[in-house]
């Protein structure tokens, strides 16, 4: 049996049709960067993440860079963020030209750990960027607390987490501004490239809204310098048909987490995810956590199961940030499970007789012996 990592093509089968529709509808609009398609999709997605406003952008990327500079950080600041998440947090407040500021994630929800807020501040402390990591939210209300003592905008990386909830708020609604990543492979996913952000604001909505469209307030009238981060229309139609099935994708996948974290729980050599007593998880990533991650990965390629790192070297250490001289054993938590984290096949099309398949094979994999 083969089981890959994640299965696309399962997903957009039964949609073809209604995607074929709606990218002639475009077409016959005539109209492809933003327009009806793409305010048709914004307040649908608002409505998803019960928030009042939502912003369509060309990747998940430029929602953080542009809700950023909407919250007003610029040149000096610093951000603090988390070092266990995907590069583009940390990229998107450099390109702000701020300096990002690490703090440690829990050891078991491995989200932004709220006691390190307090050495990270700084005189030059602009905005705080949680990560709801692999589709559990950051422990919101101690942090959006220590915003509001030190006068900080609160901006929730919630690129991976499409549905998630923190104590019956969605993801992205909870901080001034929310940010996610249509990219195809998250739990909502475009065709190709696309991103938004979402927030109860309309003065920072329609910051952001003049920031994607080169700074224009009216056509050729600029009123700052923006960028061109439009959301094109193909994506926005395509997202909109896709988001009427997010709910019931969140639903399979939090069923597969817990055949998954079931068959784990007393396996003494895996650490499955832990789910907060808060939270709703959405599983964009279902990771275990072992000793000897190599021998685990080469034994579930052998069986032809697809896995991955998320991620390998946590963001402190990138040579790409070796500028901002963070050693190793400056966050001991991320950088542990940077080094034990493997992502196990996760979408909403798994069967039962997959999941089992893989859960055989990783318990097979740290079993003594067995691949000696
Ligand atoms: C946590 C996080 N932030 C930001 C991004 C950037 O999103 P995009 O790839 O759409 O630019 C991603 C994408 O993977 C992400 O996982």
């Amino acid at each position: 049996m083969k089981v890959p990592f994640l299965d696309l093509k399962a997903h957009h089968a039964p949609l073809r049709g209604h995607f074929k529709s709606a990218i002639a509808d475009v077409i016959d609009s005539g109209i492809f960067a933003g327009g009806p398609a793409v305010v048709d999709f914004e307040e649908a997605f608002a409505a998803f993440c019960k928030c009042d406003n939502a912003v369509g952008l060309g990747s998940g990327t430029e929602a953080v860079w542009l809700a950023l500079l909407a919250c007003g950080v610029g040149p000096g600041d610093e951000v603090i963020t988390v070092p266990s998440t995907f590069m583009a947090t940390a990229e998107a407040i450099t390109y702000c030209g701020a300096k990002p500021v690490f703090v440690d994630v829990d050891e078991r929800t491995y989200t932004m750990a709220p006691a390190g807020l307090a050495k990270a501040l700084t005189s030059r402390t602009r905005a705080i960027v949680p990560v709801h990591l692999f589709g559990q939210m950051a422990d919101m209300d101690p942090i959006l607390k220590f915003g509001q003592q030190h006068g900080l905008a609160v901006i929730e990386d919630a690129a991976q987490a499409h549905g998630a909830e923190y104590k019956n708020r969605r993801a992205g609604s909870i901080g001034e501004i929310g940010c996610f990543s249509f990219y195809p492979g998250k739990n909502l996913g475009a065709l190709g490239e696309a991103g938004a952000v979402v927030t109860n604001s309309l003065r920072l909505a329609d910051k952001v809204r003049v920031l994607r469209d080169h700074g224009q307030t009216r056509k050729y009238h600029h009123t700052v310098v923006g960028w061109n981060c439009r959301m094109d229309a193909i994506q926005a139609a395509c997202l909109a048909i896709k988001l009427r099935h997010l709910e019931r994708g969140n639903d399979l996948r939090r069923t597969h987490a817990g055949r998954y974290s079931s068959a784990f729980k007393d396996v003494e050599e895996i650490i499955p995810p832990f789910e907060a007593n808060y939270a709703r998880h959405v599983y964009h990533v279902y990771a275990v956590r072992v000793q000897d991650r190599n021998d685990v990965i080469r034994h579930l390629e052998e069986k032809g199961i697809g896995c991955g790192v998320h991620y390998p070297v946590p963001v402190h250490l990138q040579e790409a940030y070796a500028s901002l001289g963070y050693e190793r054993g400056a966050f001991p938590v991320s950088e542990q499970i940077a080094n034990e984290f493997v992502s196990l096949p996760m979408f909403p099309e798994l069967s039962e007789a997959q999941i089992d398949f893989v859960i055989e094979t990783v318990k097979e994999s740290v079993a003594t012996g067995v691949l000696a």
